[in-house]
């Protein structure tokens, strides 16, 4: 299908669904342990899922037939939208679709909402479930609650938040829905080849500058649970099936740009040089370290892009520009560390006799799971006699924006190998099958 012909159609699916979260419902604290019994028939259909999570798949796989790449507002992840509100429509949910690009489905009516969902957009060449499994599987818990004629006290939703990889502003969707974005922000977003987030969303339907309109009533929100592989290896290591997840990392994504002299490579003294990339290659080796050993013993860092310019062999670089991300756990450690690296910056581009600059891209903060919300998931993994594990979340999601509006929380279920955002990405079926059932409890737990 062309862009021509989807974007029409996903206009059409929208406008067709005006409804939207109706502000002014009393906030409820209701919690009561509802112990799923093991009689109990209530399951997900595991084949159902399975077509679902293959079906999705297919939506900006590459041409090698491997790795999928289906970055938020792109023609495959605008496809993909356009499946799954057919799939929540199929599913007997109203649907519809928010100024942030939210795709939402809802069960039933009256109440702060009971939530559920993650991403449909991946990585460049990831894999098929970060992000797909809490979408699909969320879809799932709420067709199996709908088929089997059960009414919850609360409403159901299913949510696929936008561009939560970040292509343009990671977490984009969630946080227009948490209220946490910042309108003049909007023109100066962009993607890391330059494309604007502006021209990203025209492209595919959507006013950018509508996105804030997206924020939420809090007081129509009941809790937020989101199930997702845990692209670690700690569950599959200490054999464990479901992950209890009791905070998310904030991060902090900078470029780093160190700036000296271009020269002649063969004539130019050593000693004479002011070279970039020497000094950019200095600065993520001692930052690596810093982090290593001055952080919490949990805090990581990455250098996921390097240029160089003037980018040929026989001109020593002037120009060395690192996008460079760090997380952590523990918020004024995260705070220390972006710190200290901004003076390891300064002092690395001294000792080389260059400049530097640090331009931030994007900050997030880390967040604590809610109790109740970890309660709810133990109880309905104690019910389906799974063993659980309370644990720290390394990758960001959105439950972490959740956080600042409602009871938020998450649950893993172990990912092959650890392996994550690269094609072979995968877990197993029956990890799967427990993590959506577990879900599943924990929804009719946390909906009454
Ligand atoms: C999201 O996948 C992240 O980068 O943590
Ligand atoms: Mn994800
Ligand atoms: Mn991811």
């Amino acid at each position: 299908m062309t862009e021509r012909q989807f974007i029409p159609m996903i206009r059409a699916a929208r406008e067709g669904c005006q409804e939207r979260i109706r502000g002014g419902f009393p906030l409820q604290e209701h919690w009561s342990i509802l112990r799923p019994a093991m009689a109990d028939p209530l399951a997900i259909s595991l084949p159902r899922l399975r077509t679902h999570l293959e079906a999705l798949s297919r939506f900006g796989r590459n041409p090698d037939g491997r790795g999928i790449t289906r970055s938020c507002w792109s023609g495959a992840h605008e496809e993909a939208r356009a499946w799954l509100l057919g799939r929540m429509k199929e599913a007997g949910l109203s649907t519809w679709v928010d100024e942030a690009g939210n795709t939402f489905g809802r069960l039933g009516n009256g109440g702060p909402s009971v939530i559920t969902g993650s991403h449909i957009d991946t990585v460049p060449n990831g894999g098929p479930l970060d992000g797909a499994l809490g979408v699909l599987a969320g879809l799932e818990c709420l067709q199996t609650i709908h088929e089997s004629g059960a009414r919850t006290r609360l409403p159901l939703m299913v949510v696929a938040w936008s561009d939560e990889e970040g292509r343009y502003a990671g977490l984009f969707g969630s946080s227009a829905f948490a209220g946490k974005l910042d309108a003049k922000q909007i023109p100066r977003l962009r993607a890391a080849d330059g494309e604007r987030l502006v021209d990203a969303m025209a492209r595919a339907g959507f006013n950018a500058y509508d996105a804030p309109k997206a924020r939420c009533n809090p007081k129509t929100l009941s809790a937020y649970v989101e199930l997702h592989i845990e692209q670690g290896p700690h569950l599959e290591t200490a054999k464990i099936p479901i992950g209890v997840v009791e905070g998310i990392v904030g991060n902090r994504r900078n470029w780093v740009t160190f700036r000296g002299q271009s020269d002649h490579a063969g004539t130019t003294p050593m000693a004479w040089r002011r070279d970039a990339f020497m000094a950019a290659a200095e600065y993520a080796l001692r930052a690596r370290r810093l982090i290593i050993t001055k952080g919490s013993g949990r805090s990581v860092t990455n250098f996921g892009r390097v240029e160089v310019g003037p980018g040929v062999s026989n001109i020593v670089p002037d120009r060395c520009v690192l996008l460079h991300e760090m997380r952590e756990l523990e918020p004024r450690v995260l705070a220390r560390l972006e710190r200290q690296c901004l003076a390891l910056a300064r002092s690395v581009a001294k000792k080389w006799r260059l400049k530097v600059t640090v331009d931030p891209i994007s900050k997030s903060q880390p967040a604590r799971c809610a109790p109740r919300v970890m309660r709810c998931v133990e109880a309905a993994a104690a019910g389906l006699k799974l063993k659980v594990k309370r644990m720290p979340s390394g990758a960001g999601h959105d439950a972490q924006n959740l956080a600042l509006v409602t009871d938020s929380g998450m649950l893993f279920i172990p990912s092959q190998g650890g392996r994550s955002h690269r094609p072979d990405e995968t877990s197993d079926w029956r990890a799967i099958e427990r993590g959506a059932n577990t879900l599943l409890y924990t929804l009719l737990e946390l909906a009454g």
